[in-house]
């Protein structure tokens, strides 16, 4: 048996996830841990506490010990093998929000979520748009199973998971045509930066989730492509993009025929959001 606070004090340099890791293996809160440093915890936690801060220390996320993660004031399942949500996400999915509400408020939509990872995206969607029947599609087991698991968290029965390679995944479901959104956050990271990314992402999340090809591009170009078949006349095709992709990805809206082409930026003030609208 050991005290809490002598369990704390052997990794005293990172003692905010320290307290975040007991109270996950104690199954208490945080205040818990604060307010009870001196009871005892057993030998089984003491090993375990100190195996999964060893793993923190080589930089593994917080976010896959703990098991969760916040996005859109919803409280995400995550697990290794699907992307950790990012807050810069939160943009696109606002702005989808937003325009259901101001566009779609009296009518029943469809919406496709292209590369759905954790679910992020269309669960969001789904959970504040009642009105929204939304299509996650991912190419990883994990993805979907994750998705899957959240959509049961979130009790959500307007949204179905589809484990696929992009538009391939809707084959033979007669969809063509039935969407008045489409969105994706889909791998966007070049070759090139993929090589500078810390430690954290690269080693630890999964490359599948990263890897955009040669340029970062190759999934937008994809996309825009094939989703004019896919969406309704003035359908809205929506992308997260990396800070630096904006022209580009406007650029392919464009040679495609998307009109009303715009980016949007987060809140740092970087371009985080492409989008067009298909007009026959
Ligand atoms: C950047 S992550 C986005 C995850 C999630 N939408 C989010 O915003 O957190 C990209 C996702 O694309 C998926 N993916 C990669 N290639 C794919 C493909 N060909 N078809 C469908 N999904 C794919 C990966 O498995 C990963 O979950």
């Amino acid at each position: 048996m050991v005290r809490i606070d002598d369990l704390r004090s052997r990794f005293k340099d990172n003692l905010q996830d320290g307290v975040l890791i007991l109270a996950k293996l104690l199954n208490v809160d945080k205040s818990y841990i604060y307010s009870f440093g001196e009871r005892e915890v057993s030998k089984e936690i003491e090993d375990r506490f100190i195996e999964l801060m060893t793993k923190r220390q080589k930089g593994y996320p917080i976010q896959y010990i703990l098991e969760e993660k916040d996005f859109m004031g919803l409280n995400f399942y995550v697990k290794e093998g699907v992307l950790i949500p990012r807050f810069d996400t939160e943009t696109l999915v606002e702005y989808i929000i937003e325009y259901i509400n101001e566009s779609h408020k009296d009518n029943n939509i469809r919406v496709l979520d292209l590369c759905s990872g954790s679910g992020a995206i269309g669960l969001s969607i789904a959970y504040y748009c009642k009105n929204a029947f939304v299509y996650g599609v991912d190419i990883s087991d994990t993805a979907v199973e994750v998705a899957n698991i959240n959509k049961e968290r979130f009790n959500l029965t307007n949204v179905e998971f589809i484990k696929g390679d992009l538009f391939k995944a809707l084959g033979g479901l007669g969809l063509e045509g039935g969407f008045e959104i489409i969105v994706s956050n889909p791998p966007y990271i070049s070759k090139e930066e993929i090589r500078s990314l810390s430690n954290t992402v690269k080693d630890f999340e999964p490359l599948l989730a990263l890897d955009g090809g040669e340029d970062g591009l190759d999934f937008y170009r994809s996309i825009t492509r094939d989703s004019k078949r896919f969406l309704k006349n003035e359908g809205l095709l929506i992308y997260e993009i990396g800070y630096k992709q904006g022209e580009d990805v406007k650029e392919i809206l464009f040679k495609e025929g998307f009109e009303d082409i715009s980016i949007i930026k987060d809140l740092q003030g970087h371009n985080r959001v492409v989008l067009g609208i298909k007009r026959n």
